[in-house]
């Protein structure tokens, strides 16, 4: 079985507009599997090293306020592929450029605010997961009908 992990969250936007269920329930339509899920108000420390690769960017300081401004759902999905996968699912970072059927294409309008975070390659994925996350809140669970989702 495959253990690609991707971390996922829902911008204060998203949490605040009620979309919370809305998104979870995206993910798990698609086969992708919860494996680490918390509500939190991120610090401006922990927003900062999230969006450290913008550091230098004009955007950067309005951009950690905001994620820091209020309580984000910040989660791990697992399955084959779920890094590309949910970029997909997400949809591009302008939401009057996204495709209707993203998640930034349905549901928002301003790059401001677009709603969801989502790891954009395997080492942010694998930095971004041990950066929000303990080990110990971590859940390795097996799905019961995994081989009515993929064949391997
Ligand atoms: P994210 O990291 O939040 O998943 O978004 P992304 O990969 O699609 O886009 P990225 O280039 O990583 O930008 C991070 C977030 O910064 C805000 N942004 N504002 N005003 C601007 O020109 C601008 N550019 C980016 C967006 O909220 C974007 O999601
Ligand atoms: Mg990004």
């Amino acid at each position: 079985m495959i253990k690609e992990r991707t971390f996922l969250a829902i911008k204060p936007d998203g949490v605040q507009r009620g979309y919370v269920s809305e998104i979870i329930g995206r993910f798990e339509k698609k086969g992708f599997k919860l494996v680490g899920l918390k509500q939190l108000i991120p610090s401006k420390q922990l927003a900062q090293d999230h969006y450290g690769v913008h550091r230098e960017r004009p955007f950067f300081k309005e951009l950690v306020e905001f994620i820091s401004s209020g309580p984000v759902v910040a989660m791990i999905w697992e399955g084959e592929g779920v890094i590309l996968s949910a970029r997909k699912l997400i949809g591009a970072t302008k939401p009057l450029e996204a495709e209707p059927g993203t998640i930034r294409g349905d549901l928002a309008i301003d790059i401001g605010r677009n709603i969801i975070h989502g790891s954009d390659g395997e080492e942010t994925a694998k930095f971004e997961i041990n950066l929000w996350f303990n080990q110990d809140e971590i859940c390795d669970w097996e799905i019961s009908d995994y081989e009515w989702r993929a064949e391997n």
